[in-house]
């Protein structure tokens, strides 16, 4: 009976560890001491949200459909879930952004474009304390094949800020290409009342 209890004792310890660590929300964003974002290295684990084709925007000009890059969206699974709930995002909500270059294939499809190499890793994190000034805020982890592995924020002059704060269908988010979040957010009436679908930029 005491050897019983011993096992059962161990698994409930073992248990409880492992859920205080899914508690403290494996995907909240992590700093350096110096205040430099750290890449998580299971991004893609995330929530896929959505792929933008092309989204050539700001000095990036498309010269021919072989430049066309993807946009994978991930958004962390603790403020997925959250926004589905409420339509809004959670202070400590973290995207990663990684651009993948498009490849042609004729083999099996007549046309159609799938996804190549990776090319590029961008983030934002909303966290008031840390961007009293912006909510959110923007992080360029650079080119593949070496990203880095962390990033300082980007100067509150970076284009990033004001795109995404002018352009955006909810807070600083795109959430209107992002389909599931878009429907989310029109059932809890968070859409900005500024967001205008006609409007270019
Ligand atoms: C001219 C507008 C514009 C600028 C400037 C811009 N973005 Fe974006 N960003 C977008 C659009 C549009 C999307 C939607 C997804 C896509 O591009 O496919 C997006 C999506 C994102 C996402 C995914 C989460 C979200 O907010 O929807 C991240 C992360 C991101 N951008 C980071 C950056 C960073 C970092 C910079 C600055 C280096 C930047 N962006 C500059 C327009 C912009």
């Amino acid at each position: 009976v005491r050897l019983l209890t011993l096992v059962v004792c161990g698994c409930w310890v073992a248990t409880v560890v492992a859920g205080a660590a899914l508690a403290q929300g494996r995907t909240a964003p992590a700093f350096t001491s110096a205040g430099e974002l750290i890449l998580p290295t299971d991004y893609r684990e995330w929530i896929f949200v959505g792929t933008g084709l092309g989204m050539t925007y700001g000095p990036t000009k498309r010269t021919s459909e072989q430049s066309l890059v993807f946009d994978n969206i991930y958004v962390a699974r603790e403020a997925y879930g959250s926004f589905l709930q409420s339509g809004t995002w959670p202070e400590g909500t973290m995207f990663v952004m990684e651009g993948r270059a498009s490849e042609s294939h004729q083999l099996l499809a007549n046309a159609g474009q799938t996804q190549g190499d990776a090319r590029f890793l961008e983030a934002s994190v909303k966290d008031s304390t840390r961007f009293p000034d912006t909510t959110w805020g923007y992080f360029n982890f650079g080119a593949f094949p070496n990203p880095r592995s962390t990033a300082r924020p980007l100067a509150k002059t970076s284009s990033c800020y004001t795109c995404h704060a002018e352009n955006t269908a909810v807070e600083n988010s795109f959430v209107q290409y992002y389909p599931a979040l878009f429907a989310a957010a029109k059932k809890h009436g968070t859409v900005k009342p500024t967001y205008d679908p006609t409007k270019r930029f």
